[in-house]
């Protein structure tokens, strides 16, 4: 395993700055893959700069999930929710250890967004096998690094993991100062 660094709650609120859309624009990096009616996950989402768009995108027939180790971000996330009028499409699920946040979705997730995530991650061959096992046959996974923090040889490795957890690998969009590959199960 090796050392890695956790974004810290605080830092939360730079992610959901509005000038973020220049370079993320959720609409534009995930209207291709999410759809009306899914069931998606915003795996490690913080204060949900993806997530609320997802709700949107999903609509009232579909569920969001939103995982993450900081009850800060999450609680953050689940006001901001309620105020954008999504907060019955959103769920959030705090992870500890011990903890069965994942059974009763597994194989029941269509679409899964891992964005700067990774590089947090202790343990990226069991992140990625956890991600395989909560994915219906073909969902996919759109999995986002950091270029900044992140190098192209360190994001291979971690799309090497992907592999071997069962993975395949679809296209690589372009997203700004990203790394990005879609995957499919
Ligand atoms: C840099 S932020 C990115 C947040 C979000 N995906 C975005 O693009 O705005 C990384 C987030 O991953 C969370 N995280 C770190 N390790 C995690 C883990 N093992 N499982 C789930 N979430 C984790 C952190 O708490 C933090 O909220």
């Amino acid at each position: 395993m090796s050392v890695t660094h956790v974004c810290p709650w605080w830092l939360g609120y730079f992610l959901i700055n509005p000038v973020r859309k220049f370079r993320h624009n959720p609409e534009k990096i995930l209207g291709e893959y999410v759809k009306p009616g899914m069931k998606v996950v915003d795996f490690g989402s913080a204060m949900g700069w993806f997530s609320l768009p997802m709700a949107k995108m999903v609509g009232k027939s579909g569920k969001v999930y939103c995982f993450d180790i900081q009850e800060k971000m999450l609680s953050n996330l689940a006001n901001r929710a309620k105020k954008a009028g999504v907060s019955e499409i959103i769920e959030t699920r705090l992870i500890s250890e011990g903890s069965e946040v994942y059974r009763d979705i597994s194989e029941k997730i269509d679409f899964i967004l891992l964005c700067a995530v990774a590089h947090e991650v202790p343990d990226q061959n069991e992140l990625f096998l956890t991600l395989y096992s909560l994915l219906k046959q073909n969902g996919q996974l759109l999995f986002m690094e950091p270029a900044g923090h992140v190098s192209k040889q360190q994001f291979n490795n971690s799309v090497e993991l992907a592999k071997k957890a069962g993975f395949m690998a679809i296209e690589s969009p372009v997203v700004g100062k990203s790394h990005s590959i879609l995957l499919q199960k």
